[in-house]
């Protein structure tokens, strides 16, 4: 059964561009991942600073495999380090995991 595997992130005030941009630019090391079923990116619209990264995995054991993966590192490179640069500053200033399973809904 699908798992859901969410990254909150904050950022300050203000960097919430940064972290898009990031996105924009990001490794798409996630996307040939075994399991991986999909992400978004969800940009908050009101006062809050936490973005999330809501992925979903075909179940634990493919999500794990992930995390300590090289397709993970790979994918947590900032563009300037794929070429070679050096990291920019974190964007993030806290994340926390969050667990999810579907337990109900509807498409329509
Ligand atoms: C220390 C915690 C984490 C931070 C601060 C973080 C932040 C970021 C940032 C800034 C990017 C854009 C690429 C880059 O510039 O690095 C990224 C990529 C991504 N993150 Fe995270 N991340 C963290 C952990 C996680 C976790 C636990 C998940 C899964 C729930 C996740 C899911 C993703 C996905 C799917 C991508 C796209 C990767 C790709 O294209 O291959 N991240 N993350």
């Amino acid at each position: 059964m699908t798992v859901i595997k969410i990254n909150a992130i904050s950022v300050a005030e203000g960097s919430g561009d940064e972290l898009a941009h990031r996105f924009a630019a990001r490794a798409g090391a996630v996307d040939g991942q075994e399991g991986f079923e999909g992400f978004e990116l969800l940009q908050p619209t009101d006062e809050r600073t936490t973005w999330l990264v809501i992925t979903r995995w075909r179940d634990e054991e493919t999500f794990q495999a992930w995390l300590s993966s090289p397709s993970f590192a790979h994918g947590h490179r900032s563009q300037s380090e794929r070429d070679g640069g050096d990291a920019p500053k974190p964007v993030g200033m806290h994340s926390e995991l969050w667990s999810y399973a579907v337990a109900g809904g509807s498409a329509g």
